[in-house]
């Protein structure tokens, strides 16, 4: 089954940080999701999440000051960018930014916009709305594996859960 789109109700932080936990159990090894939404949306708490749901038991820090946090759980490499404070996508270009995009490798990036030009496509982009309380999660496949993703984590809401 292919799924192209998905849209997630959290309530509260809570169920963001469930998102990225079962985003992470289903993205394999060598998988690149694009993070978007307002400052404070909320995409670092299911970056937290999804590093969470991999078995990191340390802290999660937002990379907003030094671009990118990189971890390893077993043998796999996983690096949480955030690209806020980059203003010319070029500057990723200098900082030797390919590096790190060396397969297999699971790539969280918030704030991809700042980064154009410059990134791997994303296979999934999540992007966190802000809501009168809590947010709405709207998830977009770019590729196959993105909507194999999707497929599977749709299995596993309800439709209350769904929008
Ligand atoms: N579903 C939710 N409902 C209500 N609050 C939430 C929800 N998810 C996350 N939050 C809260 O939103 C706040 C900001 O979250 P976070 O730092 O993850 O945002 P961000 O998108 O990474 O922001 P920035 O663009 O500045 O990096 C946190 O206090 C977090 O607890
Ligand atoms: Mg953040």
């Amino acid at each position: 089954m292919i799924k192209n789109s998905l849209t997630i109700n959290l309530p509260a932080e809570a169920q963001t940080l469930e998102l990225g936990a079962k985003l992470a159990v289903h993205s394999g090894s060598n998988t690149t999701i694009f993070l978007l939404g307002n400052l404070g949306a909320g995409k670092t708490t299911l970056s937290r999440g999804f590093l969470q749901g991999l078995g990191h038991t340390g802290k999660v820090k937002s990379p907003t000051y030094t671009l990118v946090e990189p971890y390893e759980i077993g043998d796999q490499k996983i690096f949480h960018f955030d690209l806020y404070r980059i203003h010319d996508p070029q500057e990723l270009e200098f900082m030797g930014i390919q590096d790190y995009f060396v397969p297999p490798v699971l790539c969280l990036i918030e704030w991809p916009e700042h980064g154009a030009g410059f990134l791997p496509s994303p296979d999934v982009s999540c992007y966190i709305e802000t809501q009168s309380t809590g947010r709405l999660a709207r998830l977009t496949a770019h590729t196959v594996q993105g909507a194999a993703i999707l497929a599977t984590l749709s299995s596993e809401y309800s439709d209350d859960d769904k929008k």
